[in-house]
């Protein structure tokens, strides 16, 4: 089956071979080094030559960013959030859910946020302390422009936490000169592991800072599993066969180089969307702020996404429903994981076939 979701994602003979690397204790040496692995991988990967620190979760990229944004705010301060499609608004829901005051600046899920406003926003509130924002919005497959919220709130003397759980590994992001403080990612998608690890990576100085913030919860408090990994060690279970499969799907990541990655994943969306417009399907994200994992396409009149998914799942070819108020009038085609040109050409020749 190829999957054309947003992930998880088809993974490498040698990922899935990792699984099987054998049963292991979370208290042993050999999980130590595995975990040592992982985050200086992590860290390589995404933040090279700099003081940032990787700290993976067992749990989906949901629990990693709740972490953050739970972790991230002192009592009796606040944080802005960017809402610009469902990704931003869960941001928001998390927030309130841990008691944190949010300042919610909303655009349409298929606009671009402007810095402007948030610089006004910021300027206006000196309890804001976070901003937070999704990289890659994948209710859409727009990219916000975090360069330009980066050089915002660091002009106001503010953090930004971003989610990249869907951009980082498929689309560019320079955590270092753009400004961010704290970033969110996943096993399973542009990296291309299996479910059940998230990570945040963070600048050092800023988990010391959150240390000095009182927990909201005990499992997701960042300082916590932080300084347990400084001691190479974790405060509770991990999902050892997915930190194996992890580890060795940042090798494959380190190998091809982000960069490469990056390229490899434009280059396919490139292909699909040039077979879309061949099709007569209509885009719905204008083309420069797409990213390079996600498309979004308006449903053609007289066909229905449930027909359209099935008749496609029986040539072998899953793709992805709209989200929330897009379920009835869009689909979602995405090229992320161990898929190659051959893949894309066979999928847009089943979609052509389907449609007809
Ligand atoms: C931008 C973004 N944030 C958060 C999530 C939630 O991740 P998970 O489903 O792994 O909990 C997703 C999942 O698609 C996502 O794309």
């Amino acid at each position: 089956m190829i999957l054309l979701n947003p992930g998880p994602v088809n993974t490498s003979a040698r990922v899935t071979a990792a699984l099987a690397r054998g049963d292991l204790c979370h208290r042993e040496s050999e999980f130590s080094d595995l975990l040592e692995a992982v985050r200086v991988k992590l860290v390589r990967a995404f933040a090279p030559g700099s003081d940032w620190t990787a700290v993976p979760l067992t749990g989906s990229g949901t629990l990693a960013l709740e972490a953050a944004v739970s972790s991230s705010v002192t009592p009796g301060h606040k944080m802005l959030v960017v809402d610009n499609g469902v990704y931003g608004a869960r941001i928001r829901e998390m927030a309130e859910t841990h008691g944190i005051e949010t300042v919610v600046l909303e655009w349409g899920w298929t606009q671009r946020p402007d810095p402007e406003r948030i610089a006004e926003a910021l300027g206006r509130d000196s309890a804001i302390e976070v901003v937070a924002v999704v990289h890659h919005e994948t209710t859409t497959g727009l990219c916000n422009p975090i360069r330009e919220i980066g050089q915002v709130t660091r002009a106001a003397g503010r953090r930004l936490l971003v989610d990249s759980i869907s951009g980082l590994g498929g689309d560019p992001i320079d955590l270092e000169a753009w400004g961010i403080d704290v970033c969110v990612g996943v096993a399973n998608k542009c990296i291309q592991g299996i479910p059940g690890v998230g990570f945040v990576l963070a600048r050092r100085p800023e988990l010391e800072r959150m240390a000095g913030i009182p927990p909201r919860t005990v499992y997701l408090h960042l300082p916590r599993p932080h300084a347990a990994h400084e001691r190479r060690t974790v405060p509770f279970t991990a999902a050892v066969q997915v930190f194996y499969a992890l580890d060795e799907a940042l090798d494959e990541l380190l190998e091809e180089t982000v960069d490469g990655r990056v390229r490899r994943y434009a280059a396919a969306a490139n292909q699909l969307r040039d077979g879309f417009g061949a099709l007569g399907l209509e885009i719905l994200v204008p083309p420069a702020w797409r990213s390079n994992s996600i498309t979004t396409l308006r449903l053609p009149a007289g066909i229905r996404y449930a027909g359209l998914h099935d008749r496609l799942k029986e040539d072998g070819f899953v793709v992805y429903e709209g989200q929330g108020e897009l379920g009835a009038t869009a689909f979602r085609v995405a090229n992320m994981g161990a898929l190659d040109h051959e893949d894309f050409a066979r999928f847009l020749a089943a979609l052509e076939r389907v449609l007809a």
